[in-house]
């Protein structure tokens, strides 16, 4: 979405198999077996095949833990991207702007220790740390598509669990009507292209935020984000354009005035508040009435986009009443 370049489950469980306690020792015990990610992960990027154009055949992929989730209701039937395409093909835009810069560069963010602030209207703002949410509820994975608003889409298998229990944890007061996410700044281990303002931000209305499909995300494929995907801890909003899904988050800001995002700052012409996937309303450079669909075939497919990216039934009623090409 380059505006101006000036600048394996380990296993499968049932959610009622498994307390909080077993998942945290489970999840010490995998940390410690710790798996040779890198080389696996590295030999499956390899072994991804080249789409002119689309995919870079030359990606990193970071040593990852693999997390205990627990399967979860939302399961889509259509074909998954693989993790080697997921993880090659990305926007992070802190990492450089084109298409396999992230997964080159991201391997230099540390995300360990990882403090997490809490701020705003809370009845008690505070510091947090990511291994006091990691384990405060049980890891769903959950298949979701994500669309791009560059008309490309994938299908990921996401790990983590709905946004709105993180939200209850933080205690919002009443007066609280949206909540904005704060990624995290590096200047040693980031390129920070210049032209945007930095931290990459972005916010739901509250209701959004608690939608339970709004998926406060740890990890992917069963295993800690990469990297370049948002680690240690982003979030996915299955039903807007991906970049409301903002990654490595160390900032939850709960507020009464509808938040700055930094896509609408950037050019709040063409990336609305909402941006609500919606195939009626073309953006000024991208129609959004069809989409390529990244998948395991060799060349993505164009399919029609879907109202709300197909989610109609559980997003819809949040804007009942709202005229979505005003409010896009
Ligand atoms: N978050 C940060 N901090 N920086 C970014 O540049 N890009 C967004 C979103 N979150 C972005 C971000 C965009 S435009 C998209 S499409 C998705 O991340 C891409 O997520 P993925 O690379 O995991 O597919």
């Amino acid at each position: 979405m380059l505006l101006r370049k000036s600048g394996s489950l380990e296993s499968t469980l049932r959610s009622s198999d498994i307390t909080p306690q077993q998942l945290f020792e489970q999840h010490q015990t995998n940390r410690r077996r710790f798996l040779a990610g890198a080389a696996t992960l590295g030999a499956a990027a390899l072994a991804a095949r080249y789409i002119p154009g689309v995919i870079h055949p030359e990606t990193t992929v970071h040593a990852a833990d693999q997390l205990t989730v627990v399967p979860s209701k939302y399961n889509l039937g259509d074909p998954q991207t693989p993790l080697a395409k997921a993880s090659s093909y990305n926007n992070f835009y802190e990492f450089g702007t084109d298409k396999p810069d992230p997964a080159h560069n991201a391997g230099k963010l540390k995300t360990s220790p990882w403090p997490i602030q809490i701020t705003g209207m809370v009845k008690k703002p505070r510091t947090i740390n990511i291994d006091d949410i990691i384990h405060y509820r049980p890891i769903e994975s959950r298949v979701y598509r994500l669309r791009c608003v560059e008309a490309w889409s994938m299908v990921i298998p996401w790990d983590g669990y709905s946004l709105s229990e993180f939200i209850n944890f933080c205690e919002p007061l009443p007066s609280a009507k949206y909540i904005q996410f704060f990624s995290v700044v590096d200047k040693k281990a980031m390129e920070l292209p210049f032209g945007y303002d930095w931290p990459y931000k972005e916010g739901l209305r509250m209701d959004e935020a608690m939608n339970p499909l709004t998926l406060l995300t740890f990890g992917c494929y069963g295993q800690t984000l990469p990297n370049q995907n948002g680690a240690p801890v982003r979030i996915i909003v299955p039903w807007k354009y991906g970049f409301k899904s903002a990654k490595s988050i160390v900032r939850f800001h709960f507020t009464d005035k509808q938040p700055v995002t930094t896509w609408n700052q950037t050019d709040g012409m063409e990336y609305g508040f909402y941006s609500n996937v919606n195939p009626n309303y073309d953006n000024a450079r991208w129609s959004q009435a069809h989409e390529r669909r990244i998948d395991s075939s060799a060349f993505p497919r164009s399919i029609p986009t879907l109202m709300f990216n197909g989610y109609s039934d559980q997003v819809a009623s949040m804007y009942a009443g709202m005229d979505l090409k005003k409010f896009y």
